[in-house]
């Protein structure tokens, strides 16, 4: 359609009609698959309002969406086509690693292939737009929902918020792709206490420098849309936040794209104590920039009085309008509802020997090897292996978000082995989780559920006997262990990050026998690895690998695939060192270089400081000596470029995936810097025994800050350089910025 039919249309519209268009309900309002995750509640709302709704949530599939855009368009009376829009984190039908894996591998080019294959199969299933990429910086493990973001570090997931953006947007005109809907706007990861769903209280200058660039970075790509974070910010509900949705999103970031809440967080904003009822509730969001209300009934119980009685502006109704109508017609929705989605290209698309190829790629890339002690690993087909553990023959590798992903397509990590060694002794010697109560709080499993997953103590004495008789009998014992799928994710904030008891209890009895222990974990947020790491000789994290999980973890165990993932996120050495994220501010009582010795430094006094793994942290099979750094220049103006030489050396005969990091220091500066901040990076291949120069290019805009009035600034003084393997071994040299 041209735009001056939009416009026209826009203007023969009814009230009711545009009303309809900024609703967003579920599966189970189209008689479809519900399947939409969240607190379920009776809307309240009228025939009329869910025959007019504009968008679906997470309805999928061509032949259901085919069907539900037929009866919708017939009922509309301007037939106007739905919109689709689903969760698809990471992966639709072929899921990758969870996004926190997708971070380790640093590698943006395959993971903004990946996203494009996602989105392809996805446009494929009738879908329009993707609940993704979730950017926001996660500095505290307790957070469940750190598995569904790259990592604590704004400047990477920035990059990964531009490059996933791209992947999921480039190939909507041959309709393959979905539009990226950035999200949640803005710093949720910052919930208080690591607190699912709780309140955020951020100065603006932790804001401006940490929270809000990924963001702006998803904007600056095109992103077509963005959601509302579920939380307050600063005693604001983001919901109803005009400083963020209008200010800052459309204002001076440019935004044109759409707005939507999440899941029932207009509704919310009575719980929050903000506004009084619906109506009110309704009143605030629109005004504050939320074009689509996601399942809650305000925009379609609240906004017609308001226009009707003058309270509303009907033309911040007709803005709202008019951006879903672009939308859908940028989409060709006008001429085809369908976007050329059909059960045979499905079926083409699908699963591919090609899509889940890359997603074996990424997972090998993901996994990050934290221990290899007298370099046990690559280990050799011909060795007395087992494998045991809880999961060992799971196919749930594929992580909570993955809600359109079958475990029945996974490839589980004995079938992975097995490959390698056809007739490997595997036993599961002891469940994932014990803890009832815990299982419970989940709120997934079904008490029947539990009862399931759950063995008997008797059964339980049995699997750990069978599993002490398998290790036993072999040399080396492959332990695959982690976390249960919703023990990580939405709702499902924990405050002990320690494996569970009966999963340590089992690692305990097996490394009194003497046995050496690969440990393989299957998790979805750093955990506290103090109590298991000495009983263990190397440590596989490989996070929940998705699909090709299996696969990728044999292949690295046994040394196809040389290790090159590195952590994006501090794995603490105990739980109540949380948060903990590498780039803190700088303290006047440091724990190295105060004036102060012993007591009164800052630091825990039951704890070693810092992280056990830290940032950027990851080993290869091999190893890369830093040999020095060259900088151009010790001064520098703000015009100037300064060049970094990072010399390195391979001292092995493997071939290594080295990923070479480059921090700074703002020495000196009028609002408290952190100690060290990451400004770039480069993955360079090197050869056995190979030299090699990384070049880094620095210019005065990446030794920025922001004050605390959300200001960009740049202070000439000094700083320091830092380049290494990871945010703790850095090699460090100092310049002068002159003004
Ligand atoms: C709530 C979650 O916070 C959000 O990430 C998700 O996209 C929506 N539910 C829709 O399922």
């Amino acid at each position: 359609m041209r735009q001056k039919e939009i416009t026209s249309l826009l203007n023969d519209m009814s009230l009711e009609e545009k009303i309809g268009q900024l609703v967003q309900l579920s599966g189970e309002f189209f008689s479809a698959n519900d399947i939409s995750l969240g607190p379920i509640q009776k809307l309240g709302i009228s025939q009329q309002i869910v025959n007019l709704a504009g968008s679906a949530l997470n309805v999928v599939g061509a032949r259901v969406t085919r069907e539900v855009q037929k009866k919708q368009m017939q009922m509309q009376p301007h037939h106007i086509p739905m919109l689709f829009m689903s969760d698809i984190i990471y992966g639709y039908k072929t899921i990758l690693p969870i996004p926190l894996g997708l971070g380790a591998t640093w590698d943006l080019d395959k993971v903004e292939k990946a996203f494009s294959n996602a989105a392809a199969e996805a446009a494929a299933a009738g879908n329009h737009v993707a609940f993704a990429p979730m950017v926001d910086v996660a500095r505290d493990a307790r957070w469940g929902r750190i598995l569904e973001s790259p990592g604590e570090d704004p400047f990477l997931n920035a990059k990964f918020a531009q490059f996933m953006v791209n992947g999921l947007q480039k190939n909507i005109s041959n309709k393959c792709g979905q539009i990226a809907c950035v999200k949640h706007f803005a710093a949720y990861g910052a919930v208080e206490g690591g607190k699912e769903y709780n309140s955020v209280d951020l100065s603006l200058s932790n804001l401006y420098q940490n929270y809000l660039p990924p963001y702006k970075a998803a904007v600056k790509a095109g992103c077509g849309m963005v959601m509302t974070s579920l939380t307050s910010l600063n005693g604001v509900p983001v919901t109803a936040n005009k400083e963020l949705l209008t200010d800052i999103l459309r204002k001076k970031w440019g935004f044109t794209g759409i707005v939507i809440s999440d899941y029932a967080s207009i509704y919310e904003l009575i719980k929050h104590g903000f506004v009084s009822d619906e109506v009110q509730a309704g009143k605030a969001a629109l005004e504050a920039g939320v074009d689509i209300d996601m399942k809650s009934p305000c925009y379609a119980n609240g906004l017609k009085d308001l226009v009707t009685d003058g309270r509303l502006d009907e033309n911040k109704i007709n803005q709202a309008v008019l951006r879903i109508l672009n939308l859908k017609n940028k989409l060709g929705l006008f001429e085809d509802p369908f976007f050329g989605a059909s059960e045979e290209k499905e079926n083409e698309c699908i699963l591919t020997v090609e899509k889940r190829g890359l997603a074996r790629q990424l997972s090998e890339e993901a996994i990050v090897l934290l221990k290899n002690k007298n370099n046990i690993l690559p280990l050799k087909q011909d060795q007395n292996i087992a494998l045991i553990g809880p999961y060992a023959k799971k196919g749930t590798l594929i992580g909570m978000w993955a809600i359109h992903g079958s475990t029945a397509d996974t490839v589980t990590i004995s079938e992975g082995l097995k490959k390698y060694i056809p007739n490997l002794k595997v036993c599961s010697g002891t469940d994932l989780q014990r803890d009832r109560k815990l299982l419970d709080n989940l709120g997934f499993l079904s008490k029947e559920d539990i009862a399931k997953n759950i063995a008997s103590e008797d059964e339980e004495l049995k699997n750990n006997q069978e599993a002490l008789k398998v290790a036993a009998s072999s040399d080396i014992v492959i332990m695959a262990m982690g976390e249960e799928t919703y023990e990580d994710g939405e709702a499902s904030s924990k405050t002990d990050l320690r494996l569970a008891q009966n999963q340590r209890n089992l690692i305990d009895q097996i490394a009194k026998l003497g046995k050496k222990i690969i440990l393989v974990l299957i998790n979805g947020r750093p955990l506290v690895l103090s109590d298991v790491a000495d009983k263990v000789d190397a440590i596989v994290e490989a996070w929940f690998p998705g699909t090709e999980g299996g696969n990728a973890i044999a292949n690295v165990i046994f040394g196809k695939y040389n290790p090159s993932g590195r952590l994006t996120v501090d794995f603490p050495y105990a739980s109540g060192a949380e948060p903990l994220y590498y780039n803190h501010l700088a303290t006047g009582r440091p724990e190295n270089g105060s004036q102060h010795i012993g007591r009164f430094v800052s630091k825990y006094i039951d704890c070693p400081q810092g992280a056990l793994y830290p940032f950027g942290f990851g080993l290869s099979y091999g190893k890369v000596k830093y040999n020095s750094m060259e900088l151009s220049a010790s001064r520098i103006t703000v015009s100037d470029q300064l060049k970094v030489t990072v010399n390195l050396e391979n001292q092995s005969d493997f071939t290594i995936n080295e990923t070479v990091q480059l921090y700074i220091h703002d020495e000196v500066a009028s609002v408290v810097q952190p100690v060290k901040r990451l400004i770039d990076f480069k993955k360079v291949e090197l050869k056995p025994r190979k030299l090699v120069k990384v070049i880094f290019k620095v210019t005065s805009n990446q030794l920025t800050f922001f004050d605390n009035h959300g200001n960009e600034k740049i202070e000439p003084g000094r700083f320091a350089i830092m380049a290494g393997p990871n945010s703790r071994d850095l090699i460090s040299k100092e310049i002068d910025l002159i003004g």
